[in-house]
């Protein structure tokens, strides 16, 4: 399936991404998660996103759409994925549609992922990331088993620079401005299904699979 998931800061689309991605056998396309790469690989590009990303601003247009079209220009990539994270401003969006009539793909859906301000606050407060291989952890909702350490990889866990009180606001109030537009971008291109967000992770999946699912029949 080629999805995108749409959603507010710490909704949850990187943890069910993970899940859809290991059922359906599906590429996750986190732009996040490229972004922290190249930070931790000081490249370039990773030097540049540093200080947005750390305040909570949106990494420029330019930069994430040449990850993102690199990413499916691997024809592994472009048989299915699950975009995490991108697009987030309507124009990533309109060049989305653009790369994707270049290579000859379409989205099948795209997931709107709805959770209250509070529970997105209590989410990212308790979020716990592994600098290596990217697991996703909560110190109350899904802890490690190995305390403060990966449970895949071994690493240390870390909290997130961007998941502090302050960036957060900023990443929320950024969302409100320039990537909730989306929503009604896709509405009327009848592309978008919304999905409660609330309740536990397991919970969650069940019903995205289910919108999965009437689609896929559709
Ligand atoms: P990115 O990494 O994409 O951050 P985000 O969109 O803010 O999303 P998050 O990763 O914070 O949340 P999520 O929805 O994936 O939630 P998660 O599953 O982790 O981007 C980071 C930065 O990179 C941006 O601020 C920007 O600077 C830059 N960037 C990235 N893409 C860009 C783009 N396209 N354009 C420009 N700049 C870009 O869950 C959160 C927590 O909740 C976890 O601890 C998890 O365990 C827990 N949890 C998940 N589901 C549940 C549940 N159902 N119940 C209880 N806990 C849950």
């Amino acid at each position: 399936m080629q999805l995108v998931f749409l959603g507010a800061p710490g909704v949850g689309k990187g943890t069910q991404a993970d899940k859809v991605a290991a059922q359906y056998g599906s590429h996750k396309i986190s732009t996040g998660d490229l972004l922290r790469e190249a930070v931790r690989n000081q490249t370039t590009l990773g030097l540049q996103a540093k200080g947005y990303m750390d305040q909570g601003k949106l990494v420029p247009d330019s930069v994430v759409i040449g990850l993102v079209r690199a990413k499916l220009a691997d024809p592994d990539y472009a048989k299915g994925f699950i975009l995490d994270g991108f697009p987030r401003t309507v124009p990533q969006a309109e060049e989305l549609g653009t790369v994707l009539n270049e290579r000859g793909l379409r989205l099948d859906r795209v997931i709107n992922f709805k959770v209250s301000r509070e529970d997105i606050v209590k989410r990212l407060s308790g979020r716990r990331s592994c600098p290596k291989c990217q697991a996703t952890y909560h110190v109350d909702f899904a802890p490690s088993k190995k305390g403060s350490l990966c449970d895949r990889c071994g690493e240390a866990l870390i909290q997130r620079s961007d998941d502090q009180r302050e960036a957060v606001e900023t990443r929320l109030r950024i969302y409100e401005e320039q990537t909730a537009p989306l929503i009604s971008f896709y509405e009327k291109k009848n592309m978008l299904s919304h999905l409660d967000g609330a309740g536990a992770v397991e919970a969650v999946y069940q019903n995205l699979t289910k919108v999965l699912a009437a689609y896929k029949t559709a």
